[in-house]
């Protein structure tokens, strides 16, 4: 499994965190930045790690601000990205074995390391049902190759 992550500013301490926490775990990474704490965009960051994932480059991403708020919208403006922003392990849960998200988003000024890294585990090893799921994500998918509403 290869997984894109990435961050802004505000997330860059806790992407730090879970790049350690892959590679424990034996999942490898590839890096979209931030580099650092100096501030930057989250959108620079999530639309170039979405459209990788969108491209099959990786099975799966993972991004990080502050709140997890400006991540998830940005990423879930690229077709064909689930972005969901967890709080939780059981919405981590939820999020694959419901909606098949394709990127977790999380805050790095809101969860504990430990809370973290405990959704992360359980997004990452959390299979989609799909069945009825995969009804309702298809519908999702017919709305986007209509063009949305745009
Ligand atoms: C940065 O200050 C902060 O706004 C950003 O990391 C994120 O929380 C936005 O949703």
């Amino acid at each position: 499994m290869k997984i894109a992550i990435g961050s802004d500013h505000a997330g860059f301490e806790l992407k730090e965190q879970i790049k350690v926490f892959l590679s424990a775990r034996g999942t490898l990474w590839q890096d979209f930045g931030a580099d650092s704490e100096d501030t930057v965009d989250y959108p620079d960051t999530a639309f170039p790690l979405a459209e990788a994932v969108v491209r099959g480059e990786f099975d799966l991403g993972i991004l990080v601000c502050g709140t997890g708020i400006g991540m998830s919208i940005s990423a879930n403006k690229v077709r064909g990205i689930r972005a969901a922003l967890c709080l939780t392990p059981e919405m981590a849960a939820m999020a694959r074995r419901h909606n098949d998200a394709n990127i977790l988003a999380l805050g790095g000024r809101i969860l504990s390391p430990k809370a973290a890294m405990e959704i992360s585990e359980t997004w990452l090893s959390t299979a989609f049902e799909g069945d009825r799921h995969a009804r309702r994500v298809g519908k999702i998918r017919s709305y986007e190759e209509k063009g949305g509403n745009g």
